[in-house]
Order: structure tokens, then C-alpha cells, then sequence
């Protein structure tokens, strides 16, 4: 750190990056001093912009610089091993989503932090928009009611031209599909506000996209505190939406986007009181006849009063509270410990999907056949029969 600006290096120069040194300039408390890739020209134009020291690849990258912090905006499959070089220099990472393809890919990362002087972070940036630190707040303290039912939707379209670079589309490169690439956004938001996760029951298969795994998988999932859920991952879906509605027992509660919400995009719909709530338990015929299903929710509510301004849920956000945080010495919250159970959950998706039985969370240790690979090592003809529709 110099001069209180935190020295920041990003690893990996392709579409992502720029939204990193984007996010990291729009702080004022950063330098970008270095960046890396090893496709000709790609560190220099992003390095250019920012007076920052491109170079070939991460080593080369720490041998010569002293940052504080490095963003991995690699594909995935490079994460892990990224991220542990990162920390044997003592320095701390910010991974990409998905952070790592495996649950032993993130304890073996785990361990290099412990001995490591630097922390690893994960970018999960709808942690952190306004509305989704309100709606983690409010649901914490019990202030919206008891959540009961969820559903979380995540659908999608990606082209079959968006597989076309080699690393896409591969169980190597990108180390899954809808439910580890693109889902993982909106599971890791219901995940962080329901909290732990206990069982689920899952379907992946691939209808129409040239890829190894799915392009669509759906899951019921049971939680600790008794709540349930579904969830739904799509590649294939034209009119694309991003939403997680949760109903508790002081009302609903929902998020209505695509790839980052603002305020605007959370609604909360509060319970009808006793009187109205009977009339609406009613047959349609008979509320229509008593007129109780106009009564309109109370305009006061613990969601609405809860507003302030408006912080969206983008690269900004996260990297501004990051930096902040690493600044002033304050924990950040976004670790990868505290992305654990995102990664638990994806995991067990795919067991459920592929091997057809339900899977409980507690089941995840070490000796779990999907604890190494999220395809569980599946013999390919096997693996290729239960992502077919049946
Ligand atoms: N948080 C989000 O909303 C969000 C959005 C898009 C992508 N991502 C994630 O960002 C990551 C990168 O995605 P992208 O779309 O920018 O991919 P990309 O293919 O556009 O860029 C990846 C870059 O990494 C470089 N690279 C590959 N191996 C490398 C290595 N070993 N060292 C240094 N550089 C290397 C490539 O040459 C390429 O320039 C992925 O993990 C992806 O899931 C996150």
C-alpha cells in the first residue's frame, strides 16, 4: 500500500477485466500496477489505459511487482491454481466466479490461505448491491417474517456461437454448466439469504447447446430452518430473467432482474392482515362478492422503510466494499469460506442429477464420489445418458 491507495494487479485480460480495473479506478484508492495474459497484446491494452506493467503471466507478474491484491479474471478451470501462486507470495486474491471447479480445488486453495499471509475473496457482486444487503439484513434479524417457500430463477440465453471458444462448453474449461457458470449468481444470493441449505433433489439435462454437461437443470431443496425451495438454471431461455422470490410468513419478498438488480428490481409484498388473508382463503366467487381481496398491503412496511440509496449490484459495489474494507482493516465478508456452501450446493446438484438420488449436505466430506470433480468422475457414456431427457 502506498500513499493509502491499495495496489492492485489483475491476471487474465479478457471481457471481465475491464469491468475489474473499471471497478477498482472508480474507488480513487486503488493503482492498477500490473496486469497479465498470455495472449499477445492482451495485457498491454488493458495495462495502457492505467499506466499499469503488463506481463506475460502470473509469475512473471510477481516476480516484479508488490501488489496487494490480484484479480483472477481467468476461466475458471485456471482459478485454483492461480490463486495459490497468488498466496504463495503472500498476497491476496479476488477469484472469478465460479471461485474453483471443485469442492477439493477449494479446500486445497482453503489451505494456501491459512499459510499464506494474504485471504482469498470471491466475486458474488449480488451480495452487494443496496437491496440484496437490506434483504440479508431485514430476513437475518426475523424483521420480514419467517421465510417459508423460494423460488430462484436464472433464465438464460446464450447462443451456440457462445461455446465457440475452446475453453467453453468443456467440464476442463469451464467446469460446468448453467448451474456452476451463470445460476450460481442468483443460488449463491438465496443461499446467503436463507441461509444453510439441507438436502436437494435435482434434473440436468442438455436439450440443445453443443456442450458436455447441461443446459438446463432444476432442483427442490430443503433448508435448515424447515424452508423450502426450487431452483431452475437455463441456458435456452430467449426472454432472459434473473429472479428470487421468497415468501415468509410476513410476506413476499422478490428480486426481478437479469444480470444486476437496483432498488427498483425488489418488491415486498407484505401478508394481508387476519380478516383479509381469511376473505383471500376463500373460493374466488365469494371474494369477488365481499370485495376483501381490494383491501390494499399497508404502505408502511420493514422492507420500505428500510430504503436508502440505491447501490447496484454490479462490479462496483463489490470492489468498492473491498477495497474500502482492506483499506480500513475491516474484515470483508465475501470469502471464500463464506462461499462454501454456493459451491456444497452446486456440487450436490450435480450428484443428485447424475446419479438420481437425493443428497444431503452432510454428505459432502473428503470420500464423496462429486467431492473431487463435479461430474463425480462419471464414466463419460454415463455421464453423456443422464443429461439426455428421459
Ligand atoms: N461476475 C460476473 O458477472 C462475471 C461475468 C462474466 C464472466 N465472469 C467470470 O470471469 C472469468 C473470465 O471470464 P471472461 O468472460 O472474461 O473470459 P475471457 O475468455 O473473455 O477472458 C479470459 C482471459 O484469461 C486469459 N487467460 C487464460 N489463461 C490464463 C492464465 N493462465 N493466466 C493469465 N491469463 C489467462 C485469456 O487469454 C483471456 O484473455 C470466468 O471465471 C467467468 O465465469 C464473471
Amino acid at each position: 500500500m502506498t500513499d493509502g491507495l491499495l495496489k492492485v494487479a489483475i491476471v487474465g485480460c479478457g471481457n471481465i477485466s475491464r469491468r475489474h480495473a473499471e471497478a477498482y479506478a472508480s474507488t480513487g484508492r486503488t493503482e492498477l500496477v500490473a496486469t497479465a495474459d498470455p495472449v499477445d497484446g492482451k495485457a498491454r491494452k488493458l495495462a495502457d489505459g492505467y499506466g499499469a506493467t503488463p506481463y506475460a503471466n502470473v509469475t512473471e507478474l510477481l516476480a516484479a511487482e508488490d501488489p496487494d491484491l490480484v484479480s483472477v479474471t481467468t476461466p475458471p478451470g485456471s482459478h485454483a491454481g492461480i490463486a495459490i501462486e497468488i498466496l504463495a507470495a503472500g498476497k491476496s486474491v479476488l477469484l472469478e466466479k465460479p471461485p474453483v471447479l471443485s469442492l477439493a480445488e477449494l479446500d486445497t486453495v482453503a489451505k494456501a490461505e491459512q499459510d499464506s499471509a494474504g485471504s482469498v475473496y470471491v466475486v458474488f457482486q449480488h451480495r452487494h448491491g443496496s437491496g440484496g444487503l437490506r434483504a440479508a439484513d431485514l430476513l437475518g434479524r426475523g424483521a420480514l417474517g419467517r421465510p417459508l417457500v423460494a423460488v430462484c430463477e436464472t433464465l438464460w440465453f446464450r447462443p451456440r456461437s457462445y461455446f465457440d471458444p475452446e475453453w467453453r462448453g468443456t467440464w476442463i474449461g469451464e467446469g460446468g454448466g448453467p448451474t456452476l457458470g451463470h445460476g450460481i449468481h442468483q443460488i449463491d444470493l438465496l443461499l446467503h439469504l436463507l441461509g444453510p441449505w439441507r438436502t436437494i433433489t435435482a434434473t440436468a439435462v442438455r436439450l440443445d447447446r453443443p456442450v458436455e454437461f447441461e443446459d438446463v437443470s432444476l432442483a427442490s431443496v430443503t433448508f435448515e430452518s424447515g424452508a423450502v425451495a426450487t431452483v431452475i438454471n437455463s441456458l435456452l431461455s430467449p426472454r432472459e430473467l434473473s429472479r428470487i422470490r421468497i415468501d415468509t410468513t410476513g410476506g413476499t419478498l422478490e428480486v426481478n432482474h437479469v444480470y444486476g438488480y437496483s432498488d427498483q428490481d425488489w418488491t415486498f409484498h407484505p401478508a394481508p392482515d387476519a380478516a383479509t388473508a381469511a376473505a383471500l382463503g376463500l373460493d374466488p366467487g365469494v371474494r369477488k362478492a365481499n370485495g376483501a381481496e381490494s383491501k390494499e398491503p399497508a404502505a408502511a412496511d420493514p422492507w420500505s422503510a428500510s430504503a436508502g440509496d440505491d447501490l447496484p449490484s454490479n462490479h462496483e459495489a463489490q470492489l468498492g466494499h473491498l477495497v474500502d474494507d482492506l483499506l480500513s482493516g475491516r474484515p470483508h465478508e465475501t470469502t471464500l469460506a463464506a462461499t462454501r456452501p454456493t459451491m456444497e450446493f452446486v456440487t450436490a446438484l450435480y450428484a443428485s442429477a447424475i446419479t438420481g438420488k437425493p443428497v444431503d449436505r452432510a454428505d459432502l466430506t473428503p470420500g464423496h464420489p462429486f467431492y473431487q470433480a463435479l461430474h463425480g468422475e462419471t464414466p463419460k457414456d454415463q455421464l453423456s445418458r443422464s443429461f439426455r431427457p428421459t
